[in-house]
């Protein structure tokens, strides 16, 4: 009888982990680089044991109802975990875990690699060279703004967010950094990072990079008025979730000169992109690769099928996000 449905082709190393801890008969593999209809997820999932599920699957009341009640675990192959109903895992003493820590450094270069793609115009100038337009080497083709020794904002100074500050500091900047809660005074004093209010973070930022999560309290955290007092020279840079800017209002700020250049990694409804957006030559878009290196996305599945064979197998998950709730409800059964 299959316990685990696994909804999309994985790394091998996490494939071969969860058939060799219950046999490959114990796995109903959507197996393609699609996403499951949300129709067949839902009849496939039912009489599971254990969802291996990505940020594209709505984890909802609807779909842990139509599981069942033996479903024990969602694993989550992703740090962020917005797009599960985590209060109704709890109800149902189901637990959710993600994959922290693996993919920090790796989302951070993402982050930075965005930051110096959109300060220097690399989408532009790729398109540019392609397009065959380049003729002679000129002293006005193409200007960016500096990023070395320029003042670098981060709104959500988690792990992530302090993976860009340590990265930063090689570059020479200025950290000034906007929290829920701020950080400790050595750790400060070790990313050499400045705690701010968001207004000051807005308006003396030369680039913005975010590192919240999505919560009711970020979405749409940047918009119109954020972007309004802004450094027109600013650079904006998201590779959290796109729903925390409003992806119209700053599609028309970077037409308007409100800022100079955005690099975005997400987007408010992937894998669509608002048609605005996609029209400012000045924003650098790539397809939500944050995690996206051989060996991370292998250590993410990797983590995500060692929470299955935790849990299956009757032990602690290695890192739900609702332990506590869960655990108090085994503890009333
Ligand atoms: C990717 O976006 C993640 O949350 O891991």
């Amino acid at each position: 009888m299959t316990e685990i449905l696994v909804t999309r082709k994985i790394p091998e190393n996490a494939l071969r982990a969860l058939i060799d801890a219950f046999g490959e008969e114990a796995i109903d593999h959507w197996s393609t680089d699609d996403p499951i209809p949300r129709a067949e997820l839902l009849e496939r999932v039912q009489g599971k044991r254990a969802l291996f599920a990505l940020l594209t699957e709505k984890i909802d009341a609807e779909l842990l109802d139509a599981a069942g009640s033996q479903l024990r675990v969602v694993a989550n192959m992703a740090v962020g975990y917005d797009n599960c109903d985590v209060p109704a895992a709890d109800k149902r003493g189901v637990y959710i875990t993600n994959t922290p820590g693996v993919l920090t450094e790796t989302t951070a270069d993402l982050a930075f690699a965005l930051i110096l793609g959109a300060a220097r115009r690399m989408g532009e100038a790729e398109r540019f060279v392609r397009q065959g337009h380049w003729h002679t080497w000129s002293p006005t083709l193409l200007l960016g703004v500096d990023v070395y020794g320029q003042r670098l904002g981060i709104f959500g100074m988690g792990r992530i967010g302090q993976a860009v500050a340590r990265r930063a500091r090689g570059f020479g900047m200025e950290i000034l950094y906007h929290n829920r809660q701020r950080l400790d005074a050595a750790t400060e004093a070790e990313l050499g990072a400045r705690y701010v209010d968001f207004d000051t973070l807005l308006a003396e930022s030369d680039i913005l990079s975010l590192h919240c999560p999505l919560t009711e309290a970020t979405r749409h955290r940047f918009g119109a008025t954020e972007f309004a007092v802004m450094k027109p020279t600013a650079v904006f840079v998201n590779t959290t979730r796109g729903p925390v800017v409003d992806e119209a209002a700053l599609a028309q700020a970077l037409r308007e000169g409100q800022l100079f250049a955005a690099g975005l990694d997400v987007f408010e409804n992937e894998p669509a992109i608002h048609p605005a957006l996609m029209a400012c030559e000045n924003a650098l878009l790539l397809p939500h690769l944050g995690s996206a290196s051989q060996a991370t996305r292998a250590r993410m599945a990797g983590m995500a099928a060692d929470n299955i064979i935790a849990v299956l197998q009757d032990g602690p998950p290695l890192n739900a996000v609702n332990r506590d709730a869960v655990d108090d409800f085994l503890k009333k059964c």
